[in-house]
């Protein structure tokens, strides 16, 4: 019989937290007023010390506890991030992160058992609630995904994290989760120890209220017992426990040359905390936690995550656009793009046909499309069955059948004109006027392709970046006539696939290519004046990129840069002159990567061997030019930031917000630095007003700062004024 406890008895109903007692088991629903998802906020804390103080006290019959959420899509999502802006010093973020741990402690000392009930998303302090029960039981939603994500915010787990999932399923096992911040579904949650069970969603309160039920009785012994000391078995044997950290920090040194203390400092609370009982362990956590917490890497890390989320939740569109539903999407040109637009299409459940003219070529693309997606459901360690379910979803095709169906076409064949405009028209003669007409381009004006069509309020530039399956940005580029619907359909379709979608107006090179081009213009002009491959790109991947400009030259193909160069000179014939450079390099035959010869040599395997040393003498250039890192970095790095504030000046783009996430998702702007506006707003307009002017005495126009950052230095304004 369920024994529902009356308002007096529990937290108002209002309450983040309610607890109901059901023949015995205390059922802890958690579901915060007015959000979206359920964070740990100081009101959740309070209450959840309430409902521990009653189970404490006893005397309600309740002989273990359930955790559950009735937020869909969540269980907890991690500590409220909005708060880390209040914190004024190191002092603020452990104090918060004590809280944290004191509420935890005192739930994991409860004497009942207590059992975590996971549907959706228990990140960071999320998932560290649930380590701090007995037993964890999740759904095989796909929605539920668990991790401890705090890096990729700066941070290190704040409650409770570092100390309890090293104890629960090993160190380098724990050290790949909280490095990565990688999200695992229940099953993979499982097959790694940190869940105990995984249930379909309709039975998990049953199953959470049975296993609950067989802890109190004995009948059923929590798995995760070795946690209370430190970890066991080989990973201690000497030696080997240094290895794995010794290992660990190579990798984290070489992928972020320093720039990011949170995962250094991770790893040292976590060897530091390893023999050491769990308070002291939770110290030097908690210690570390509100150091990191106030690092200018964290609060660029932070903006990030409240930018990408509201680039995501809010697309300029007037209010009440409505989206139409994409569950069918038809893509034409099934090269490389193409097959990769299939495949992410494919994997978030929409039904793909993917055309291309000839049937071989069709075919070559479907099979792309299929290996794509079967890497990946490997990688989740899908079924064979939910594999097959997937590439199941995309069918190839010769012809436009079945286009009528289609929501949403995005044509990606070759990049030229008058193709595009060929292609346009026979894809309008097969479909409904209802239907979303996207053309994945990085160069053309989308005002030029809706010139062909007869429906061009349905044209809307798709600008994917390659691989598309793992770039996470999706750049629509809308023209003066773009219906609005046609607009939040298409962002609803990037949303749907899991990009983070920005809404740009038309423009050459729209935003991305926009701001990249001048800054790889400048790349080759510093190898024309004498500077060598390797500093440059040593230059700017210490400066945070992920890939230096002229690796990146190589990958994107010097064919293709040159092309893109010439529409970008056209139309910025001030700041963007193509260097002879990359002509005399296409010249010679050197297209980059793809036909391995490029400013690298390949090895047969394809894997870079090392800068072209004949390079220098085929450009007229050798390298003998000293000049110094950091001025290469404000070269390259304030001719992208300068041209990013152009776009915002010129309408380009709608916000600095949309500036920064397009930046870094699309074209690797280092994320510690936030963004090109954050990064003004960091420095101070007038310090970067200030080196751009230096920078344009020495090296002519092409720096002088946009009017847009003199506003902004002279008026002490920020483009992010509420921080
Ligand atoms: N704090 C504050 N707000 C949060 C939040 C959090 N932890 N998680 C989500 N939100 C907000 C979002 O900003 C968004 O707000 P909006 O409605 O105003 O735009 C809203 O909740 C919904 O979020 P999404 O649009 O992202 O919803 P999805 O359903 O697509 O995704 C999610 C849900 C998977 C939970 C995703 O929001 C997410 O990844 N959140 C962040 C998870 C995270 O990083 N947790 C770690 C926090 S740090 C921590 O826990 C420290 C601890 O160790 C002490």
């Amino acid at each position: 019989m369920a024994t529902t406890l009356t308002e007096t008895e529990t937290v108002a109903s209002a309450a983040p937290v309610r607890m109901d007692v059901e023949d015995g088991i205390a059922v802890i629903r958690l579901n915060q007023p007015g959000k979206p998802v359920n964070v740990i906020s100081a009101g959740l804390v309070e209450a959840m010390h309430g409902i521990l103080g009653r189970l404490e006290a006893g005397g309600e019959g309740v002989r273990a506890a359930v955790i559950i959420s009735e937020k869909k899509g969540t269980w907890i999502a991690g500590a409220d991030i909005e708060q880390f802006k209040d914190f004024k010093g190191p002092a603020d973020g452990e104090t918060a992160s004590r809280e944290g741990q004191k509420l935890l402690n005192r739930l994991e000392r409860l004497v009942i058992p207590t059992v975590a009930a996971i549907d959706g998303a228990a990140l960071g302090g999320g998932l560290e609630t649930a380590l701090a029960c007995t037993y964890r039981i999740a759904t095989d939603s796909p929605r539920t995904k668990l991790g401890l994500p705090e890096v990729q915010l700066g941070i290190i787990p704040g409650a409770g994290g570092t100390a309890r999932l090293p104890r629960l399923i090993g160190i380098a096992a724990s050290l790949d989760l909280m490095l990565t911040g990688k999200q695992l579904d229940g099953r993979r949650a499982r097959s790694q120890g940190i869940v105990d069970e995984v249930v379909p969603v309709p039975v998990l309160l049953r199953e959470a209220k049975r296993a609950a039920n067989d802890l109190a009785s004995g009948k059923l012994k929590p798995k995760g017992a070795r946690r209370r000391g430190s970890p066991k078995g080989v990973e201690n044997l000497p030696g080997l426990r240094g290895f794995i950290f010794r290992k660990a920090r190579q990798g984290v040194v070489s992928k972020t040359h320093g720039l990011y203390p949170a995962p250094l400092r991770l790893l040292e609370v976590v060897e530091r905390g390893l023999d050491k009982p769990l308070d002291a362990a939770l110290e030097l956590e908690a210690k570390a936690f509100g150091e990191l917490a106030v690092t200018q890497e964290a609060r660029s890390l932070v903006h990030l995550f409240f930018t990408s989320t509201a680039a995501k939740n809010d697309p300029p569109v007037p209010e009440g656009t409505r989206p139409k539903p994409v569950d069918h999407v038809a893509v034409v040109g099934a090269g490389f793009m193409g097959a990769g637009i299939a495949a992410v299409s494919a994997e978030s459940g929409i039904e793909v046909r993917l055309k291309d003219v000839k049937p071989e070529a069709a075919a070559k693309g479907l099979k792309t499309a299929r290996d794509t997606l079967i890497k990946r459901a490997k990688r989740k360690k899908l079924k064979p069955y939910q594999i097959t379910a997937l590439t199941d979803r995309v069918e190839a095709t010769a012809a436009y059948t079945g286009f009528h169906t289609a929501d949403v076409i995005v044509e990606a064949v070759f990049e030229d004109v008058s193709l595009k405009h060929g292609v346009l028209k026979e894809i309008e003669s097969h479909i409904g006027a209802d239907t979303v007409l996207g053309s994945n381009t990085s160069t053309i004006p989308i005002a030029e392709l809706a010139k062909a069509s007869a429906r061009p309020e349905n044209v809307i530039g798709l600008h994917f970046f390659s691989p598309v399956d793992k770039m996470p940005l999706l750049e629509i580029i809308t023209h003066p006539g773009t219906a609005p619907w046609v607009t939040a359909t298409s962002h609803a379709y990037g949303k749907k696939i899991g990009k983070t979608p920005i809404v740009v107006n038309d423009s050459p090179g729209f935003y991305a290519n926009r701001i990249l081009s001048p800054y790889m213009a400048e790349a080759a002009l510093l190898l024309e004046e004498g500077v060598s491959i390797d500093d440059l790109d040593r230059a700017m991947t210490r400066w945070g990129y992920p890939v230096g400009p002229i690796t990146l030259y190589d990958e994107v193909g010097l064919d293709v840069a040159q092309k893109a160069g010439k529409i970008m000179a056209a139309a910025f014939a001030d700041r963007m002159k193509p260097s002879q450079v990359i002509d005399k390099m296409v010249a010679d035959g050197r297209l980059g990567r793809k036909n391995g010869k490029g400013f690298f040599t390949y090895g047969d395997d394809g894997k870079k061997t090392g800068a072209d040393e004949s390079v220098y003498a085929l450009i007229g250039a050798a390298p003998r030019k000293q000049v110094s890192r950091e001025e290469i970095q404000d070269r390259l790095g304030l001719m992208m930031v300068n041209e990013a504030v152009r776009t915002l000046e010129e309408g380009v783009l709608h916000s600095a917000r949309d500036g920064d996430v397009g930046a870094v998702m699309g074209i690797g702007f280092p994320p510690f630095r936030g963004g090109p506006f954050w990064y003004v707003d960091t420095v101070g307009a007038q310090d970067v007003v200030a080196r751009l002017k230096k920078l344009e005495q020495a090296h002519g126009s092409r720096f002088a700062p946009a009017k847009m950052l003199l506003d902004h230095a002279a008026g002490g304004k920020k483009f992010f004024p509420e921080g």
